[in-house]
């Protein structure tokens, strides 16, 4: 038997933890352990995996870390800091034992350094995007670190915001942008393949372009698609939710893109997608993303969605939920070399997960 801990947090008052059994494909609820409110986005340390980091996503939001041990116990919160504004979305911990959290509301954040993995040192000043237009307004979804810099796509602002150091050993500046495509409302982003994806919310499209140099270069879109599937009932929504682009293994050798499709509007009875896209032609005139499949989940408003380890042979499973309706917690398998997913567990238990860290 192989078995996997499975944090799960969500806009509730606890991180769940679940059981997945590669052998019998189960899925169980182990238990509810107490946090903050709304820990809606939680993150490992990069490299002590008894350390968890957790948003709290409310109106003077929080950032909270906990001990977590081989069976996924989680502590009770070793530290809670101030997020330095509304509604932190995304909290990750970089290279360098810093953690990074934004506040989705308010279009600022904090690079917080920490004296022990579990705590934090509270002096980290704000970091304030500029807002784009008297229109616009700043929404900074995620942090992602990228050669020394941390992108930072803002979703109100339709950039891409490069925080560079002040000095080598100091804090962090907005050093640059690039701008995305108007009113794409950029989520969420990856680097693969030496390039840049972004799934963009407000359009439900994904796009690709080279890395702009540093500190402050630009580059073009080699092509935008949309992910939505077809056949849409009346009245359907789409919010893009998450993208994830799995280093490739000996089992899984192409770097396809997992992108989620939020239908916020009138369900799909089939419920919501998966697209999988595959970067094709790179360093070509033809550069771009070809759609390989759009798999139905029965999610409604899937968000969260996150692979297994691949050190210890989990990559073929993505766990997956939503944000309403009742479908739980579902694990797929990725099949004929990660070109289509399976369901193979499900767990009814908690109606509604928004982000998962395999332990
Ligand atoms: C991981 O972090 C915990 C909590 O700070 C600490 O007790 C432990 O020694 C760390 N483990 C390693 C391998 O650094
Ligand atoms: C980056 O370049 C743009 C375009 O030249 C400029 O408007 C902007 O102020 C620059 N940003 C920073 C932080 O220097």
């Amino acid at each position: 038997m192989v078995a996997f801990s499975i944090l799960a947090g969500g806009y509730d008052v606890f991180i769940a933890t679940y059981l997945f059994n590669t052998a019998t494909s189960s899925l169980s609820l182990v238990a509810k352990h107490p946090s903050g409110p709304n820990p809606s986005w939680i993150s490992l340390h990069p490299t002590n995996r008894s350390v968890l980091y957790a948003t709290n996503e409310i109106s003077s939001g929080g950032l909270q870390s906990f001990n977590i041990d081989a069976e996924g116990v989680v502590s009770s919160a070793v530290q809670t800091i101030s997020s330095g504004g509304d509604s932190p979305a995304f909290a990750s911990a970089l290279s360098t034992g810093e953690v990074a959290v934004f506040n989705y509301g308010s279009g600022n954040g904090r690079i917080v350094r920490t004296t022990s993995p579990t705590t934090f040192d509270d002096s980290a000043p704000l970091i304030t995007f500029p807002v784009q237009s008297s229109t616009s307004v700043s929404h900074p979804h995620m942090a992602l670190e990228y050669n020394g810099e941390v992108f930072v796509p803002d979703l109100g602002g339709d950039t891409i915001w490069r925080l560079g150091r002040t000095s080598y050993t100091g804090g962090w500046k907005i050093q640059g942008s690039f701008p995305q495509p108007k009113g794409s409302g950029p989520r969420h982003i990856r680097v693969s393949n030496n390039r840049l994806f972004a799934l963009h919310e407000l359009s439900s499209t994904l796009t690709v372009q080279s890395i702009p140099p540093a500190p402050n270069g630009t580059s073009t879109i080699f092509q935008s698609v949309s992910i939505v599937p077809p056949d849409q009932p009346q009245g359907a929504i789409f919010a893009a939710g998450e993208i994830q682009i799995p280093t490739p293994t000996k089992r899984f050798p192409v770097p396809y893109i997992y992108v989620s499709n939020r239908n916020v509007g009138v369900q799909d009875p089939r419920g919501d997608s998966i697209a999988i896209f595959e970067h094709v032609n790179q360093g070509t005139r033809s550069e771009g993303l070809k759609l390989v499949n759009q798999v139905f989940t029965g999610i409604d408003q899937i968000r969260g969605m996150e692979f297994g380890p691949a050190d210890r042979g989990a990559e073929e499973f993505l766990v997956a939920a939503g944000v309403a309706g009742t479908a739980g917690t579902l694990v797929f398998k990725r099949t004929d070399g990660g070109r289509n997913l399976e369901l193979v567990a499900k767990n009814l238990d908690i109606a509604t997960r928004t982000s998962f860290v395999w332990v």
